[in-house]
Order: C-alpha cells, then sequence, then structure tokens
C-alpha cells in the first residue's frame, strides 16, 4: 500500500516514522515533508493549502492511503476533493472541520449535544464585548473565532486588558480576519489534558491521553506556543476518566454531527480542563496534535496502518490499540525568538549522537543545506524517548536533548514534571 502523509512537522515525521513500520506500507510519500521524514519516504514540494496540487500528487502516485497532519488542509477541503474521486484519506470534511476552524461553531456544537465546556458569548463588535466581559469575573479569556496558529487566545486579568484587547482584535489587528468575532469565556482552573479518538463518523477509538505543555517557559509562563512538548503515560487517565470523557465529550459530539449530516471523520482531538465539576472542553482540533503525536507514536504498539485504513474505509473496528505501559515524551527544541520572530539558518549538530541510546529526533523546522541540516523554523526539533517509568524517560530524552546544538535553542526543562505526581 502508497501511504501519503499531508504535512511537514514533528507530528508527521512521527506518523512516517510509525507508518514506515508496518507490513502493509510499501511505500511512504510525503506532501511537503521535511529533511527527517525524507529517510523514510519521497518528500514531495506543494502547499498544504492547496487540495488540488494534493490530489495530482496522490493521483500521479497512485496513493492508496493519505493521512492529513495539520488543519490547514482539512479547512481548505482536502478530504472533500480526495473523497470526490474516490480517494481514501483520513481527516473531517471541510465542514466537520469548523469544529476547530471556528470556535463559534464548536461552542454552537457543544451547547446543543450537551457536552461540557466554560460559559461563554460570542461578540461581533466592541460594544458586545464590552457588555459580555462584564458579565464574567476575572480573570476573562478572549478567543478569536478563526484559525489563529495558537495565538487566538487571551486571558486578561482586568477588565481594561480584556476591551483592549477585544478591540484590537475585532478590528483585525492582533489575529487578523480570524478575530473579527470574538468568544468571550469563564477562566476554567485545573490540569489541562490532551484527548485524542479516531472516528470513522460512528465507531469511536479512543488514544491514550497526553498532556502538551503550551507556554513558552518553566512552569507555564510566557506566552502560548504551539506545544514546546508533551508526555504519554497511562496514569494521566484512568480508564473510567478515559469513559466519562469518551460517553460526555466525543460520542456526544461524534453523534451530533451524524445528526446534522455533517459525519465527523478522522481524528477528534479534545483539549480538556480537567476542573473541580470533571472534564470541561477548551477546544477541539480536528487532527492530531503535536507534539502530542510524536509521543504518542512511541507508545503505540498495533499497526498504525491498518487503524488509519479502517477509519479511511468507515470501517473502524471497535478494538482498542496496544499500548507499551512505558511512558514517553518529546521535548521541544525552539529557535530563537519563538513563539515571534524566529531566527533560522543556524547549523544544527548532535542528532546522530542523541538518537544513539534509543532515543528519537523528530524534524519539524528543519532544512537540508549543502549537505547539513540547519534551522527553518519555530518548532526546529522533537526530541522523543520512552522510559520504564516516567523518571527514566524525562531523564532519557533529556539526557538526548543535551547533545544538540545549535544557536540560541530555546527549550523547557519541565516536561513531563507535572506527571511525577502520579508515580
Ligand atoms: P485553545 O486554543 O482554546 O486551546 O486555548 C489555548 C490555551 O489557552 C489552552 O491550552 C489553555 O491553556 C488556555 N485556555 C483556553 N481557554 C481557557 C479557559 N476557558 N480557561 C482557562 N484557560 C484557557
Ligand atoms: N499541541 C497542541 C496542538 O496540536 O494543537
Amino acid at each position: 500500500m502508497k501511504i501519503l502523509v499531508i504535512g511537514g512537522g514533528g507530528r508527521e515525521h512521527a506518523l512516517a516514522w510509525k507508518l514506515a513500520q508496518s507490513p502493509a506500507t510499501s511505500r511512504l510519500y510525503a506532501a511537503p515533508g521535511n529533511p527527517g521524514i525524507a529517510t523514510l519516504a519521497e518528500c514531495v514540494p506543494a502547499n498544504v493549502t492547496d487540495p488540488d496540487r494534493l490530489l495530482a500528487i496522490a493521483e500521479s502516485a497512485g496513493i492508496d492511503l493519505t493521512v492529513v497532519g495539520p488543519e490547514a488542509p482539512l479547512a481548505a477541503g482536502v478530504v472533500d476533493m480526495f473523497r470526490s474521486r474516490g480517494l481514501p484519506i483520513v481527516g473531517p470534511l471541510q465542514s466537520a472541520a469548523r469544529l476547530e476552524s471556528s470556535k463559534g461553531f464548536a461552542k454552537e456544537v457543544m451547547t446543543q449535544a450537551g457536552v461540557p465546556t466554560a460559559r461563554s458569548v460570542t461578540v461581533e463588535s466592541a460594544a458586545q464585548a464590552h457588555t459580555a466581559i462584564r458579565r464574567f469575573e476575572l480573570p476573562v479569556v478572549l478567543k478569536a473565532d478563526g484559525l489563529a496558529a495558537g495565538k487566538g487566545v487571551v486571558i486578561a486579568n482586568t477588565r481594561e486588558e480584556a476591551e483592549r484587547t477585544a478591540a484590537a482584535m475585532l478590528a483585525g489587528k492582533l489575529v487578523g480576519d480570524a478575530g473579527h468575532r470574538l468568544i468571550v469565556e469563564e477562566f476554567l482552573k485545573g490540569e489541562e489534558v490532551s484527548f485524542i479518538a479516531i472516528t470513522d463518523g460512528r465507531t469511536v477509538v479512543p488514544l491514550e491521553a497526553t498532556q502538551d505543555h503550551k507556554a513558552i517557559f518553566d512552569g507555564d509562563r510566557g506566552p502560548n506556543t504551539g506545544g514546546m512538548g508533551a508526555y504519554c503515560d497511562g496514569r494521566i487517565l484512568s480508564p473510567s476518566a478515559t469513559d466519562d470523557v469518551l460517553s460526555t465529550v466525543i460520542l456526544p459530539v461524534v453523534e451530533y454531527m451524524r445528526g446534522i449530516g455533517q459525519p465527523f471523520t478522522g481524528f477528534l482531538y479534545a483539549g480538556l480542563m480537567l476542573t473541580g465539576d470533571g472534564p470541561k472542553v477548551l477546544e477541539f482540533n480536528v487532527r492530531l496534535g503535536d507534539p502530542e503525536t510524536q509521543a504518542l507514536m512511541l507508545r503505540l504498539n498495533s499497526d498504525l496502518a491498518g487503524l488509519l485504513t479502517e477509519c479511511a474505509r468507515g470501517a473502524l473496528s471497535e478494538t482498542r490499540p496496544r499500548w507499551s505501559t512505558d511512558p514517553s515524551m518529546c521535548v521541544v527544541m525552539a529557535a530563537a525568538g519563538y513563539p515571534g520572530q524566529v531566527r533560522t539558518g543556524d547549523s544544527i549538530t548532535g542528532i546522530a549522537e542523541a538518537e544513539r541510546d534509543g532515543a528519537l529526533v523528530f524534524h519539524a523546522g528543519t532544512a537540508r543545506v549543502n549537505g547539513e541540516v540547519r534551522t527553518a523554523g519555530g518548532r526546529v526539533l522533537g526530541v522523543t524517548a520512552s522510559g520504564a517509568d516516567l523518571p527514566a524517560a524525562i531523564a532519557r530524552t533529556y539526557d538526548a536533548v543535551s547533545r544538540i546544538r545549535f544557536e540560541g535553542a530555546q527549550y523547557r526543562t519541565d516536561i513531563g514534571v507535572k506527571g511525577l505526581k502520579r508515580w
């Protein structure tokens, strides 16, 4: 089977790494891929928001199965395009991808489906924002309706800050068009969990829970990023907590979407806050998480190509995947300046040394220049390893991280530490 992975980040490198191990995989392709993926797959240049180009790649290579990594191609309708040509693909149709591309739509679905989430009001003018901001206690959360690459959420500590931010977002000054509609919502306290399930629109199979670390600095300080590291550990959610999230969050959404004639297929990712009143949804993503996937793939013992094929065929089996009991984790090494303007073009050394003792280094923002791997984006590498217990996974991953060097590298030194209390 020829498999195409759409995307070119660390998540896609981890998917390609896992797919390459499947007996069903005869050949792997990636569009556009990256220098790490290029060691496993044929990388074809592509703009991932151009569904015509992606379809042309799949048709000319005779691809049997496609899996989409990032949200942008899903929001651009790549699944609609592939399905209209009868090509098996894992991901939601454009209409269902609105669960991520429109936070207002996601809120509406949660309200209709009775899914626990923060109380909120959707506003479209500064006057409406002014009234809404007064309805909540401080801090108050402001969210741009549209896709904003992780930069669309502001937690305001004063009403003045909230009003200023709301006005700037609505005027298109903070996140462009994504901010023309805003969600004003209640601040939730608790621990965050990434809960991802795969579904063919009817059957739902949960993956193991993971925890991401969104803030740039240790101790969850500093601005939010796409994710600075994640760990995957069977102790994050007990089996009964997992069933609770399935029955209160994932299944109601999947059933609701089917009921409105827009069945959701692919990966449904609920960003949860575990509050004193139970799990509540912060957001939905319609894809796998990055860097959650890097940690997940390391623990997955089942055949990924088989799981994806069942999903694309609409014949997902109820059987839950098998997971290694060893916790895993991924530390993101980012370029200087991230999550703002980043510095690129620096040479990276030590990747082979980092991988010597069993760690894996997934590429994200890298480029090969004159035979040398250089930095080429915000999140540069995802150093990933597992261990017999969480402390061992942490030690092993950071040992690998310490062997990698590039100018201005920044990474968090506390990935996985929140999980230690469960050991
Ligand atoms: P989102 O893109 O909606 O996941 O928001 C990004 C981050 O902002 C989340 O990972 C949380 O850390 C934080 N956040 C979002 N909504 C809330 C909320 N209602 N209460 C507290 N923190 C939130
Ligand atoms: N790591 C968070 C995300 O993929 O959205």
